[in-house]
């Protein structure tokens, strides 16, 4: 391990510790110009969608399987659940909200109650519909820092090769870092049925996945 993994571990786990629930990751300046897309599609774009790799990688370190199943309320508004598998104990957690489109392909989520529904905090920057999406949301507080999360996420849980190249191609058009992204594991999980129902369970307790995958992950990407 050179310096600047330790540096990168050491930050592992100050963020584990104290920011726990904490979801965004700081970065210098203001948030970047990112080109949404153009035309956006929300029909095609509903059901599930399992997350391939996301940054920040401390908000959610302890859970796997994670997916999106994204439903049609209204022909602007989107039925959100984000559910995911707790790696220590096995057991499995969802949330659920509301998705307003304000634009083509930008969309505001919220997840509590009286949380505003006007402001864009999920941008679409690219998407097949059929294969991948990568989503994008930055928050700049003051012009000195700002506050990202970019998400690949796939229709399939484990993807082709060609599908992620496609996903980064799209982070690489817009400027946007590949090394804070850590890959969520998708492995051992609970089979979906196409509209979100689970069919059957996955596995128990995951310790070991996260310890040899998803530490030296995050270390080897920092
Ligand atoms: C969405 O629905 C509203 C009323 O339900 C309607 O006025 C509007 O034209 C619809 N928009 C589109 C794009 O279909
Ligand atoms: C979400 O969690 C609730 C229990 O908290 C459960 O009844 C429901 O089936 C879950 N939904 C999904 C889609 O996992
Ligand atoms: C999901 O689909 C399965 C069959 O494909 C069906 O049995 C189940 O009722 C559906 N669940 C929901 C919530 O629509």
């Amino acid at each position: 391990m050179n310096h600047r993994s330790s540096l990168w571990l050491l930050i592992l786990l100050m963020v584990n510790g104290v920011w726990l629930g904490s979801a965004q990751l700081p970065f210098p300046g203001k948030c970047p110009d990112v080109k949404v897309v153009d035309t956006f599609d929300v029909e095609a774009y509903l059901g599930v969608w399992y997350e391939y790799s996301k940054y920040p990688f401390a908000f959610e370190i302890g859970k796997k399987c994670i997916y999106a199943n994204y439903g049609l309320i209204d022909n602007s508004t989107v039925s959100v659940v984000n559910a995911a598998i707790n790696r220590f104990t096995g057991l499995p957690s969802n949330v659920t909200g509301k998705a307003k489109l304000i634009a083509p392909g930008q969309l505001a989520v919220a997840f509590y109650p009286g949380q505003s529904l006007t402001k864009a905090n999920y941008l679409v920057l690219g998407t097949d519909y059929e294969s991948y999406a990568v989503v994008y949301s930055c928050t700049s507080l003051t012009p000195l820092a700002n506050f990202k999360v970019v998400w690949i996420l796939t229709r399939q849980r484990e993807p082709s090769v060609e599908t992620i190249e496609a996903a980064k191609k799209i982070l690489d058009e817009n400027k946007i870092s590949q090394a804070f992204l850590i890959d969520t594991l998708q492995k051992n999980c609970p089979q979906l049925e196409g509209n979100g129902t689970e069919l059957a369970g996955g596995d128990e307790i995951d310790l070991d996945d996260f310890v040899t995958t998803v530490v030296p992950n995050a270390i080897e990407k920092a």
